[in-house]
């Protein structure tokens, strides 16, 4: 029931990213599983905060996903952060320089592009030489991010012609581990576009109860007022 509430809502987001040309693999991702999210938020801050910030988020929020104060602190601040700090970009102003466009805010991009998008985004770059810097990518042609992760899943070259993939250099991780490594990055830029979700859920569940609940008295009531009437 739950599940089937929550896939009704999401129908439009799927449609929307339908559109594209490259299809788009079903992300995995599950908003409550904690051990996922903060995994994902230890990959967003060694590998994507360098260039994009999350200007929504503060890094204390992170308490909500099972890490203490001293667990932040240690795994993922950088040197000068305090803990009560929005998580911004230490790189700044000279990405747009280098890349020539500005790494977006990604604090809400979940929501922009939907995590089907975003988890095959981040499993489609291929190596291209035709292009400023060397990556080009399945869903989001001439992109001008280089590839983040390259040393985890390794260079692949792509042919869109034949819809072909080949492994070019051989990553830190198995295609496997590195399909969950991003499941777990994907989960946490849509915990962060919406961090009141996990809440959100509960209450949800809660007044669903209640719901039932009254409907039980009222339909005993029913019964109670209308036994004399027959
Ligand atoms: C070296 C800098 C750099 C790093 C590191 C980087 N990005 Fe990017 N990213 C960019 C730039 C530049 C763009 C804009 C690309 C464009 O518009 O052509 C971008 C675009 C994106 C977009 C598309 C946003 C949109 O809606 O158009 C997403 C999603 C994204 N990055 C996610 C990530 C994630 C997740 C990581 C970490 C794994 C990451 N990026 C690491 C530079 C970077």
């Amino acid at each position: 029931m739950k599940r089937l509430l929550f896939l009704m809502m999401l129908a439009p987001v799927l449609a929307w990213g339908a559109e594209a040309g490259y299809p788009l693999d079903r992300s995995p991702h599950e908003p409550t599983d904690l051990v996922s999210l903060q995994s994902g938020a230890r990959l967003f801050v060694n590998y994507c905060l360098g260039c994009h910030s999350a200007q929504y988020m503060r890094y204390s929020r992170l308490t909500e996903i099972g890490l203490t104060e001293q667990q932040i602190r240690d795994n993922l601040l950088f040197t000068g952060e305090k803990v009560g700090d929005m998580m911004k970009v230490p790189m700044g102003a000279q990405a747009k320089q280098w890349f020539g466009v500005a790494p977006p805010d990604l604090s809400v991009v979940a929501r922009s592009r939907g995590a089907d998008w975003l988890y095959t985004y981040l499993r489609t770059f291929y190596r291209d030489p035709k292009t400023a810097t060397g990556w080009n990518n399945a869903v989001f042609e001439n992109v001008g991010m280089p590839h983040a992760l390259w040393s985890l899943q390794g260079e692949r070259g792509y042919d869109p012609e034949k819809n072909q993939w080949t492994q070019i250099t051989k990553g830190a991780l198995s295609q496997v581990e590195y399909d969950m490594a991003v499941r777990d990055l994907v989960n946490f830029l849509v915990y962060v576009g919406e961090p009141a979700a996990i809440k959100r859920k509960t209450i949800g569940i809660v007044v669903l109860l209640v719901l039932g609940v009254l409907f039980i008295l009222t339909y005993l009531l029913k019964k109670e007022f209308w036994k004399d009437v027959k």
